[in-house]
């Protein structure tokens, strides 16, 4: 940590994620559980009593589930009470948030070790009604009073994006086809399918059923035809979306002095920034994300770092165009690149700037409350060489995640390092 004000340094000395998907039969108490029991495997002993602090992210489980003040609920569910427990709501990026308010609560010297989680049960609602839930992270003023849901918001910045740049509709298509590549490869992934094999097996349903056969020759014939891919919100099609998705991520951060009592393989804290901006109205371009930019140069600046240093990161890829953007946002590629980036491959997981190797929002699932959390863990596993098959190839060092709020009214960076 270069230029920090923090008092002492932080590590992440494990992880735990649940299934994300769509499940009828468990709820936000169930989801969280799950993520916990899978932290506390990963240590050869642990004592849940050292642990002195509880930080929460979660968008809405009063829409969701009727079901507000999860913190305590949670805490006191896996037998953390009385510890305080805190409850962090800013939309899709609540975890990355809480995860720096964990760890700024370190920095203090307030607490030694502090449970960190997300979580969203987000199928329970019909459709419409989760996309009116999801729309409440908008500005009701400015933004929802213009007729606008999120994949309409998405779909406006991408519009802009391409008449700005003259980008090409077909580079959405290749992150999404890369996502779903990595996400076929991630076990807690809510598609665990390539594109490539959801289009030969609609194209063997509809022969099994006597309906017309598809002639797809490839993935991007596929994405290409309204048939295989829906339209949602021009131009973006039902594969540019992230789902709508269940799911809880959880870490334990604890201060750097004591991270070897806990795992040979922490990973540390070395940079974060957060910023905040206001409507899409008020914005000189739809075209980028003003708060990730200014929330990554914090983050940069923390850790000493310029863009090139990262070796791979987790990025919010709540719609496709959303990554693109994020990726000139975060300085990986200059502005009106970042298209031809998607194409060339540069961001695949073994490219030159491999991005999402999760699967990322879009693959991976998007439990908007456990998605920053979902990013550390997939760094966690990469830099720690634990990601199997989707592992990126090289000496992973630095890492990344970039969570995004709203329609970018709040962004949170955060960098980690590798150091055995
Ligand atoms: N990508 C790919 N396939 C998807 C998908 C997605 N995002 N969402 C659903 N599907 C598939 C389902 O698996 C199902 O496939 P099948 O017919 O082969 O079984 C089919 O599409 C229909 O699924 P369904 O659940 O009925 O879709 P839906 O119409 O209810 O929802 C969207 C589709 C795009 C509207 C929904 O995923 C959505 O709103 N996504 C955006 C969420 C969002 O805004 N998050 C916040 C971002 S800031």
């Amino acid at each position: 940590m270069q230029n920090s004000k923090w008092n002492r340094g932080v590590a992440v000395v494990g992880v735990g994620l649940s299934k994300f998907g769509a499940f009828p039969d468990k709820n936000s108490r169930d989801l969280f559980v799950e993520a916990y029991l899978d932290l506390i495997g990963t240590f050869k002993e642990f004592d849940p009593k050292r642990i002195e602090a509880f930080y929460l992210g979660n968008f809405s489980s009063d829409q969701f589930e009727k079901q507000a003040h999860l913190a305590p609920i949670l805490s006191s569910w896996v037998g953390l009470s009385p510890i305080p427990a805190v409850r962090v709501e800013d939309a899709c990026a609540s975890s990355g948030v809480a995860l720096r308010q964990a760890a700024l609560s370190i920095a203090s010297g307030e607490y030694d070790v502090v449970l960190v989680g997300g979580v969203e049960k987000m199928t329970d609602l019909e459709i419409a009604a989760v996309t009116e839930a999801l729309a409440t992270a908008a500005d009701m003023q400015f933004e929802v009073t213009a007729g606008f849901t999120f994949p309409g918001f998405y779909a406006a910045m991408a519009t802009a994006y391409m008449s700005e740049y003259n980008a090409q509709r077909e580079a959405f298509y290749h992150v999404s086809i890369k996502n779903h590549n990595n996400g076929a490869l991630n076990e807690k992934a809510q598609f665990g399918q390539t594109i490539k094999s959801i289009m030969e097996s609609k194209i063997e349903r509809a022969a099994q059923k006597g309906r017309p056969v598809p002639e797809w020759q490839d993935e991007i014939d596929f994405l290409s035809d309204p048939k295989g891919n829906p339209l949602i919100a021009w131009p973006m099609t039902l594969f540019d979306c992230s789902p709508v998705s269940d799911g809880a991520a959880v870490a334990l951060l604890v201060s750097e002095e004591i991270a070897d009592q806990f795992t040979d393989t922490p990973i540390y804290f070395i940079g974060s920034g957060q910023a905040s901006d206001g409507a899409l109205p008020e914005r000189e371009t739809l075209s980028r994300i003003p708060a990730a930019t200014q929330a990554a140069a914090r983050a940069y600046q923390m850790a000493g770092l310029s863009p090139q240093d990262i070796d791979l990161a987790e990025v919010h890829d709540c719609f496709t165009i959303a990554e693109i953007i994020a990726t000139e946002d975060l300085g990986f590629f200059e502005r009106g690149q970042g298209w031809q980036a998607a194409i060339q491959g540069k961001t695949a997981r073994n490219g030159e700037q491999p991005v999402n190797t999760s699967g990322g929002l879009k693959s991976k699932g998007h439990p908007v409350g456990a998605t920053g959390i979902g990013q550390l863990v997939e760094i966690w596993k990469q830099l720690n060489g634990l990601a199997g098959d989707r592992q990126a190839f090289g000496d992973l060092r630095i890492g990344l995640t970039h969570n995004v709020g709203g329609t970018g009214q709040t962004c949170v960076v955060n960098i980690f390092e590798r150091r055995a």
